[in-house]
């Protein structure tokens, strides 16, 4: 797999300072561990560092010496920390008092050293779930500049090479907006085009998939589709986008150019957009389990700075690449700031 190969040369050439907020979880140490001895990043662990140092030398880990340690509970940020949480959250009901509590919070703690400048990126959730990963990052760092909506793509690897770009497809959103409307399905395309200009390096061709194609059922599920097609051509007149189309017009040559003759997408996209996270989410699990892809992500977009979910089920070589892939992230938003 030369594409992961390139995103992890990529985050080592230009090492970025990622916090792993769950720093006494077993895979993350491991990661942690390796992502050090290969110098892919800077790590900062958030935990006791008592506790942190003593599971390292259980598990064996020669290299946590090299991470920054953040004690959730006393640290010399931690008041500016929590002013900072009262600061950006004060409108929405935020006391002092709640902030000083919050803030010994990893998940809330990893945000805010993002949000200070302290910190280019986080991963989590080897141990919590996805909402509780993204609504501090959601409430604390936000959308980046023209962007409304955050969403989440996977990095589809297939078996069979003749779809998407040499086996590469990009699927979204597969993990955060349960039912966008139109104008939010077409920001997600927009924002996946550019996840896949930036992580992966293709020229995206993007398929906004329905049960319909070009008008062959009547809905009002398939009017959101068209909708979203017409508003993203809106958005980013280069976008290479068409829809609405059913999976595989958009993927199968010969049946693209029967299904939507003229099409510049039908039977080449390689970047599939969903009309919702229902949709999404099964769509990538069955193609990971019954169609044995290897699925990398979710890759939040949208998001004023790179905040990663992971699976509770993850590996250590999971979190591994999703630090390399983070990385590439924070490095595109300088570049393009
Ligand atoms: N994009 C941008 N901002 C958002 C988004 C979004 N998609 N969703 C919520 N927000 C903002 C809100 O505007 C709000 O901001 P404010 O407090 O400053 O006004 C803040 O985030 C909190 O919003 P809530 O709606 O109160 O937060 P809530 O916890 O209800 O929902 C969440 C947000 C967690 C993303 C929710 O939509 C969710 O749980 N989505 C599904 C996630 C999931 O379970 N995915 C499937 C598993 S992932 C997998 O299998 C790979």
């Amino acid at each position: 797999m030369n594409l992961m190969q390139d995103i992890i040369s990529r985050a080592k050439a230009n090492k970025q300072r990622i916090v792993l907020p769950e720093g006494t979880e077993e895979r993350t140490l491991k990661a942690a561990d390796r992502l050090l001895a290969d110098e892919v990043a800077e790590i900062i662990l958030i935990g006791n560092p008592a506790e942190i140092q003593s599971l390292a030398a259980q598990f064996g880990l020669k290299h946590i010496g090299k991470a920054t340690l953040v004690d959730p509970k006393s640290h010399e940020k931690k008041e500016a920390y929590a002013d900072l949480l009262f600061q950006l959250r004060q409108k929405k009901g935020m006391t002092p008092e709640k902030a000083a509590v919050m803030v010994e919070d990893p998940l809330y703690l990893g945000c805010l050293m993002i949000k200070a400048g302290d910190a280019d990126g986080e991963i989590a959730g080897a141990q919590n779930t996805t909402g509780d990963v993204l609504r501090p990052a959601l409430q604390i760092i936000k959308t980046a500049p023209g962007m409304s909506v955050v969403s989440g793509a996977f990095l589809m690897f297939v078996q069979n090479k003749t779809y998407g770009a040499d086996g590469v497809l990009v699927f979204a959103d597969c993990a955060v907006m349960p039912n966008p409307t139109a104008p939010e399905l077409a920001e997600i395309a927009v924002a996946t085009a550019q996840t896949t200009k930036a992580i992966v390096g293709m020229d995206p061709r993007v398929a906004m998939l329905s049960f319909s194609t070009k008008g062959s059922a009547k809905h009002e599920m398939v009017d959101k589709v068209v909708e979203a097609t017409r508003l993203a051509k809106e958005m980013d007149p280069n976008l290479k986008v068409d829809g609405e189309m059913q999976a595989d017009a958009a993927l199968v040559e010969a049946i693209g150019s029967k299904k939507a003759p003229g099409s510049e997408i039908a039977g080449k996209a390689n970047v599939l957009v969903f009309p919702t996270l229902e949709v999404g989410n099964i769509a990538y699990k069955l193609v990971e389990r019954l169609g044995d892809a290897e699925a990398v992500g979710p890759i939040l977009q949208g998001m004023g700075a790179p905040v990663n979910d992971l699976s509770r089920g993850c590996s250590i070589d999971d979190i591994y690449k999703m630090v390399a892939i983070t990385s590439n992230q924070a490095i595109g938003l300088k570049t393009t700031k």
